[in-house]
């Protein structure tokens, strides 16, 4: 007979998550939240272990923010496993999952939005205008409800982390956000909740992304690190895998992402490719550890 876990509290109501947080912190628990999308992957899964792990009690959100997509973007096919992801959280010993409705996070006459300066505004915020503004305002939001202490994100998505690092320390909202690293299916393409969309042969060529920023990195450790040299490589892996359409490929500084010319020093490259109708992003840092 196999015991199941019990499952994650689950708090629909953003006032009753702010209670148990406090109740929590107030009996000297550290309290980690892992702000997600749901559609739950080892990704995911690797925050909330780092949480658990560090703290002493996990929150974790699952909220498909409408106010991130852009009007022609997947919002209405977003994978939702509601069931399935809180499975997975009762595996790990999650104590409780803050899973709004849209209309209690978002209520009429809404109109607060939160706007981050320069980092929010090249590659993916020149992409997808107002993505980083969802991001930064639902983020706010969940770090004001849960009032934890540590909040966890993930490498995969760089950009994103360093626009919640940029926010917490303009607006003194007192968090701690750590960046853990990415996690990867075998064949080194970066997980993500979007992956299902791919086809088998999509799946099969989305694994370019990797090796070219695996090959990237080869280049700069033989001595070639020309910006302009870099990207032609990266380029030619991802045209030679099949259809790739390349929306940028980017050499920038990791803190400022202002781009550099060359990777003589601490460089994120950075990659957005669309494999048929699934918009993929991943990125490599080089001579330099997570910010
Ligand atoms: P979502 O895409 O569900 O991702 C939730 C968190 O998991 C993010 O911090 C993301 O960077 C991290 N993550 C995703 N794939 C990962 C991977 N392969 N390895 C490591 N970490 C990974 O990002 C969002 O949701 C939303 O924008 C959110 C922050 C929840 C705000 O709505």
């Amino acid at each position: 007979m196999t015991t199941r876990s019990p499952l994650p509290e689950v708090v629909r109501d953003g006032e009753v998550l702010r209670r148990q947080v406090a109740e929590l912190r107030r009996r000297g628990n550290k309290v980690g939240l892992v702000p997600t999308m749901g559609a739950l992957h080892e990704g995911h899964l690797s925050l909330v272990r780092a949480a658990l792990a560090e703290c002493d009690a996990c929150v974790v959100s699952i909220f498909v923010n409408p106010a991130q997509f852009g009007p022609s973007e997947d919002f209405a096919r977003y994978p939702r496993a509601r069931d399935a992801d809180l499975d997975r959280l009762a595996d790990l010993g999650v104590q409780l999952a803050f899973v709004p409705e849209t209309a209690d996070v978002y209520r009429p006459g809404h109109s607060t939005w939160v706007e981050v300066g320069s980092v929010a505004e090249p590659l993916e915020g020149e992409s997808r205008p107002g993505h980083f503004r969802g991001v930064a305002t639902i983020v706010l939001k969940l770090f004001n409800l849960a009032g934890a202490d540590v909040a966890y994100f993930g490498q995969k998505d760089y950009q994103q982390a360093l626009v919640i690092r940029r926010m917490v320390e303009d607006l003194n909202v007192p968090v701690e956000v750590r960046v853990r690293p990415t996690v990867r299916e075998p064949d080194g393409l970066a997980m993500s909740s979007r992956n299902a969309y791919l086809d088998p042969g999509e799946r099969a060529r989305a694994a370019s992304l990797y090796a070219s920023l695996c090959a990237a990195e080869r280049l700069v450790a033989a001595g070639q690190t020309e910006a302009g040299r870099i990207r032609r490589e990266i380029e030619t892996i991802l045209i030679d895998s099949g259809e790739a359409e390349i929306e940028y490929i980017a050499l920038v500084d990791p803190e400022t992402l202002h781009p550099r010319s060359a990777a003589d020093g601490p460089t994120l490259i950075a990659l957005a490719v669309r494999i048929g109708q699934t918009r993929l992003i991943d990125n490599c840092l080089l001579n330099a550890a997570i910010a």
